[in-house]
């Protein structure tokens, strides 16, 4: 049975004691609230991870994530944070190949590549997101980008790599633009995600992958997107912002 899992991603959001407060939030919520067998993953700024992680390093359910990962190992690269460095914090997950880092930092498949394997030799999981623009869909070619994106990242892997992986799929045009892909759209996504990892991989692989949608979810739409035979939770942005929003959706899974 794979794991259902909402992660939030916090992206370039909230002071030190802003994140620290909605943290606790989130956690005394989900204690609460949530305790069934999903997961929850927040993948905050750099600056609260360890504080988060010492938080929640007893909890069953709630684990931190990075958003971000130097492609090098250390050394001198100002201003950059190594894969280590973040392992070092408590944090066990981190997002990579997102479509903001891959358009406003020019994080192709060849740099993500580099990434996931440093992510997996510091004993970091990623969470691995591919998505098409709004042309792509329309120009209808985008099955095959979504290939791409999938097999010059982390197909490369072995089976038992490829196990530590989560994906998402995160339709670029539904990312904080309010437009959410519709649950029949999402699901034929995911149905070809999996389809693609069975042919490269094997089918039990392929069962066992999470794969996450992430684009303008909301306690409103996830029911009927997480209901979805293939969508095994969500990568939420500014839901994940409100811990009254991001528990709701995450009691979804429950
Ligand atoms: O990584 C999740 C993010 O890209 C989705 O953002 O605000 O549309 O939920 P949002």
């Amino acid at each position: 049975m794979r794991k259902k899992i909402v992660a939030g991603n916090w992206k370039m959001n909230l002071g030190y004691e802003e994140g620290i407060s909605l943290f606790s939030e989130i956690l005394n919520m989900v204690n609460d609230e949530a305790r069934g067998d999903q997961q929850v993953i927040v993948c905050s700024p750099f600056i609260h991870l360890h504080h988060i992680a010492k938080q929640s390093a007893n909890s069953a359910v709630v684990s931190v994530g990075a958003q971000n990962i130097s492609q090098h190992d250390a050394g001198a690269y100002t201003g950059e944070v190594s894969a280590k460095q973040v392992k070092s914090t408590g944090a066990d997950y981190v997002i990579l190949g997102h479509s903001e880092r891959r358009a406003y930092f020019a994080e192709d498949e060849k740099l993500l590549e580099i990434k996931v394997d440093q992510a997996l030799k510091n004993r970091l999981k990623p969470i691995f997101c591919i998505g098409e623009t709004k042309e792509e869909r329309e120009a209808g070619d985008f099955w095959d980008v979504l290939s791409k994106q999938l097999k010059e990242t982390v197909f490369h892997l072995s089976e038992e790599e490829f196990k530590q992986v989560v994906l998402a799929y995160e339709p670029v045009w539904a990312i904080g633009t309010g437009l959410t892909a519709t649950p029949e759209q999402a699901q034929e996504v995911h149905a070809f995600i999996r389809n693609e990892i069975a042919n490269n991989f094997d089918q039990e692989t392929a069962d066992a992958t999470t794969i996450l949608y992430g684009g303008s979810c909301n306690p409103k739409n996830a029911p009927d997107l997480f209901a979805q035979a293939d969508i095994d939770g969500g990568l939420i942005g500014g839901a994940s912002l409100k811990s009254r929003d991001f528990v709701d959706i995450i009691k979804v899974l429950n």
